[in-house]
């Protein structure tokens, strides 16, 4: 299959005319690759069982790993729910458009397909004009997960995305450098308090603010490594480099003296070393490839550029990556989140 890519900028004069396209592509069950705030999506009519097997298969993702419903218009949530409870309803009006997904019982006619048999459903409204654009050309409901191979980083470029999807599906918007970088902020809203299945970069505590009390699934505390998260899709092995990672936690200048150390054993025993940084640090690191993934002045910065850093990795003769932490609160807690995942939770405590 060829895959068209398809440049989509703000003030673009053909705009309406790629987003029509885009949409009639969507409303015929084929796959649109496309930017959000957050990352790539690979979006499919989520109405449409057939498109929504499209998505898995391009992916390679397991079938019962269940798809984001993206929509464009609020009132658009009750078309596809049982039930939206008071609390969500204030969290979409503070929070939507945005990096917020939340879980509600599904109605019929969203199909088993597109939640991977579960009888709820996830529902975003995403804060990006392309991708508002797309989903209203393409019928209002569009199904998409991130854009990358399952097992890879999430996207964040559309370099990306043709990396991993070029000749498997029809079409890639591309619409730059994400904003965020981590993935959505997933509450689940089919239970009888309110939980964080996945954190983000709205947190626990700007959660709290509007509706009160929100719990955080036991899966997801560092304490729990072991026990299965509530998201289907946070229990497989996501987000990890080829390398082997292993994060660094502790002061600042004692980080650095590990690191250095542990990188100077490994070029002694002829091991390609990949250290992760900050632009504060890095030229303290005199050995192995250095990157730097952000300031610790904008911890935004370090969302923005982990996943591309990952994938920048993937591509060097690089066997073991060291890596700094960061500390876990406000969007940290999202970021360690995903770089103790890509480092099978491996932690070095100094
Ligand atoms: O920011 C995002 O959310 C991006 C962009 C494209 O919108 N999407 C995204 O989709 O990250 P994906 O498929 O990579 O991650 C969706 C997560 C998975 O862990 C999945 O298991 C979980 O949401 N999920 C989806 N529907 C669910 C449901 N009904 N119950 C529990 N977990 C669900
Ligand atoms: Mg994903």
């Amino acid at each position: 299959m060829e895959t068209v890519i398809v440049e989509i900028t703000d003030n673009d004069k053909q705009r309406e005319e790629k987003l029509k396209a885009a949409g009639r592509v969507i409303r015929q069950g084929g796959l649109v690759a496309f930017p959000t705030e957050t990352v790539y999506g690979l979006g499919a009519d989520a109405l449409n069982p057939q498109a929504s097997r499209r998505i898995y298969e391009a992916k390679g993702r397991p079938s019962d790993n269940p798809l984001i419903v993206h929509i464009c218009d609020k009132k658009d949530l009750e078309k596809i729910t049982k039930h939206v409870p008071e609390r969500a309803k204030k969290l979409a009006d503070k929070f939507w458009p945005g990096p917020l997904t939340m879980i509600f019982e599904k109605n019929d006619r969203v199909p088993l397909e597109t939640t991977g048999g579960l009888e709820t459903v996830a529902v975003r409204m995403p804060d990006h004009a392309a991708a508002l654009g797309l989903i209203k050309a393409g019928g209002g409901f569009i199904a998409a997960p991130s854009a990358n191979t399952s097992g890879k980083p999430s996207p964040t470029q559309a370099e990306h995305v043709v990396l991993d999807m070029d000749g498997r599906i029809p079409m890639i918007l591309d619409g730059g450098s994400v904003g965020i970088g981590i993935e959505s902020t997933i509450v689940d809203f089919s239970g009888d308090c309110p939980m964080i299945l996945r954190p983000g970069c709205i947190t626990k505590s700007m959660i709290q603010e509007v509706i009160g009390e929100v719990k955080m699934d036991e899966g997801l505390k560092d304490e729990n490594p072991k026990k299965p998260p509530k998201a289907p899709g946070m229990k497989y092995r996501h987000y990890a480099p080829k390398a082997k990672m292993i994060l660094v936690d502790g002061s600042q200048e004692k980080v650095q003296a590990k690191i250095n150390s542990l990188a100077k054993e490994a070029v002694k025993s002829g091991r390609g070393v990949g250290i992760i940084g900050t632009d504060e640090s890095c030229r303290n690191y005199p050995l192995g490839i250095v990157k730097s993934i952000g300031t610790r002045a904008d911890e935004d910065t370090i969302a923005r550029h982990l996943y591309g850093i990952l994938r920048e990795f993937d591509e060097q003769d690089v066997e073991i990556i060291y890596s700094e932490s960061f500390p876990s609160h406000g969007i940290g807690q999202a970021i360690m989140n995903r770089m103790l995942k890509a480092a099978g939770h491996q932690i070095i405590k100094v």
